[in-house]
């Protein structure tokens, strides 16, 4: 782990034991859009602090607990869709990016780290859409034109970047296959390819630690692993979301707040 990565984990970190953990994880959330946390050792720990922050959705591939179990489980992984179940790289995407409303956070917990890869990675679209909007403006606005990319199958036409009624930005993306660009969005991609590379952040769990993501503002996605690797997955909504400000807000708005 380099010194950085360590430093990236710290700086969003909540001990999740103390007395003001579900406030300063909210606070973290809504700043930073991802908080980490450590000393999950259990599926039932998993679920008990889910429950301290999220109401958790109903999801495919989740137990009755809300809880999914992310392992590689063979010839599973080969179909569109499911690439998570398999030990290849996770490309950058939002969670149910098919759904109008996507689940707003996802938790993941590492149970068992892989011998060899594996690192799960955020990347934070407030970031990704300020880089584009320094170099690329006009790029930008394609990938933010309404029902220009297909979500999934029969899957949500909208778009990467999508206004919020609040003058804010969300995200949804998808590059496993199942994601369909037409003009002009479909230009973009390259570009919004090249960006995201730049602003990956290497979060290589150990077991017991996870992070908790706005999936409305953060990327995730993992590298190529070799050997048994098994995170714990929760999907939700904040327990307590009056207040919780949606996605992230635009340079421009930064500069005139
Ligand atoms: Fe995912």
């Amino acid at each position: 782990m380099t010194l950085n990565t360590h430093a990236f984990l710290a700086s969003h970190y909540v001990n999740m034991a103390s007395g003001l953990a579900v406030t300063r994880a909210t606070a973290i959330l809504a700043r930073d859009g991802l908080v980490t946390f450590d000393g999950v050792h259990d599926r039932e720990s998993v679920v008990s602090l889910a429950g301290r922050l999220l109401s958790p959705r109903e999801h495919r591939d989740a137990d009755a607990d809300g809880v999914t179990i992310i392992s590689e489980r063979g010839s599973v992984a080969g179909q569109l869709g499911y690439a998570g179940f398999g030990a290849a790289e996770l490309e950058p995407h939002t969670e149910s990016s098919a759904l109008a409303q996507p689940p707003r956070f996802l938790m993941l917990v590492c149970a068992l780290p892989a011998d060899h890869g594996g690192e799960s990675y955020v990347v934070d679209g407030a970031a990704i859409y300020s880089d584009l909007a320094a170099h690329s403006p006009r790029l930008l606005q394609a990938l933010q034109e309404p029902a220009t990319v297909r979500f999934g199958n029969p899957g949500y036409w909208g778009s990467v970047f999508e206004p919020t009624l609040d003058g804010r930005i969300r995200i949804r993306l998808r590059l496993d296959g199942l994601e369909h660009f037409t003009e002009p969005a479909a230009e973009a991609v390259p570009l919004l390819r090249a960006v995201i590379s730049k602003h990956v952040r290497e979060l290589p769990l150990r077991r017991g630690q996870g992070y908790l993501l706005d999936n409305w503002r953060m990327l995730h996605g993992r590298r190529s692993f070799q050997g048994p690797r098994l995170m714990y997955r929760i999907l939700g909504d904040l327990v307590a979301d009056h207040d919780f400000p949606l996605g992230f807000q635009p340079p421009n708005a930064r500069a005139a707040a």
